[in-house]
């Protein structure tokens, strides 16, 4: 399993040589936007994420939870994102809103929050490159999973397997040694966030999550 780091939960007061160090062990960085519509928090905008791509190479899965992500593509494509992911909850024209991250030269993810099914973002399947299923309500880092999406990632592999879709299917929240076998064989990757940042060995539960 591939590992995306969140560094929502990061210590910022010495960035540059945790972020560095964390980043050397995971395949992507998740960057958690947040505009305190779409989600009751706030996290941090596109001129963090272009500091931040100074540090590293490592892809940007850039997560946007807002409720109009349609406005703020083209900054986080310039940012350095590789992918861009919005919510299907969000006021948007979803069809036109993953054109306008393809158009920005960027891959396109489409997301769920516990409450919405599979069945809802079928018909986009085709066009994304990630779908991205959330196991935590999304806006905190730090919460526990939450088991319902064990299914959802089970039915994407399954629809991708026999649809020849080309979609990495990656799950977001509460993910830890103890949750991560249980989505394990059916995500390409997964996000982690505080067990990873708040740990005393970060490299150690990287090695664990990508055993799995
Ligand atoms: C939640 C964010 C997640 C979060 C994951 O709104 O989308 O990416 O930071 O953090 P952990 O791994 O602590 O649940
Ligand atoms: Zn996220």
């Amino acid at each position: 399993m591939k590992i995306a780091l969140s560094i929502l939960t990061l210590d910022f007061s010495n960035v540059e040589n945790k972020f560095r160090s964390l980043a050397e062990g995971v395949d992507y960085i998740h960057m958690d936007i947040m505009d305190a519509e779409f989600v009751p928090n706030i996290s941090f905008g596109y001129s963090i994420v272009a500091n931040l791509r100074k540090l590293t190479d490592k892809p940007f899965d850039t997560h946007l939870m807002m409720m109009h992500p349609q406005n703020y593509i083209n900054q986080f494509a310039s940012a350095g994102s590789q992918y861009i992911t919005f919510h299907v909850e969000a006021d948007c024209d979803v069809m036109s809103t993953i054109n306008q991250i393809k158009d920005a030269g960027v891959k396109a993810g489409i997301s769920i929050k516990p409450n919405t099914s599979v069945e809802e973002i079928e018909k986009y399947l085709p066009y994304v490159d990630m779908v991205l299923v959330m196991s935590v309500e999304p806006g905190f880092g730090g919460q526990k999973f939450m088991p319902s999406a064990i299914d959802k990632v089970k039915k994407l592999k399954e629809l991708k397997e026999k649809n020849n879709y080309n979609y990495l299917i990656n799950i977001d929240g509460g993910i830890n040694g103890e949750t991560a076998p249980y989505i394990s064989k059916y995500v390409d990757l997964a996000v982690s966030g505080s067990y990873i940042c708040n740990a005393t060995n970060p490299d150690e539960r990287i090695e664990i999550l990508k055993k799995l």
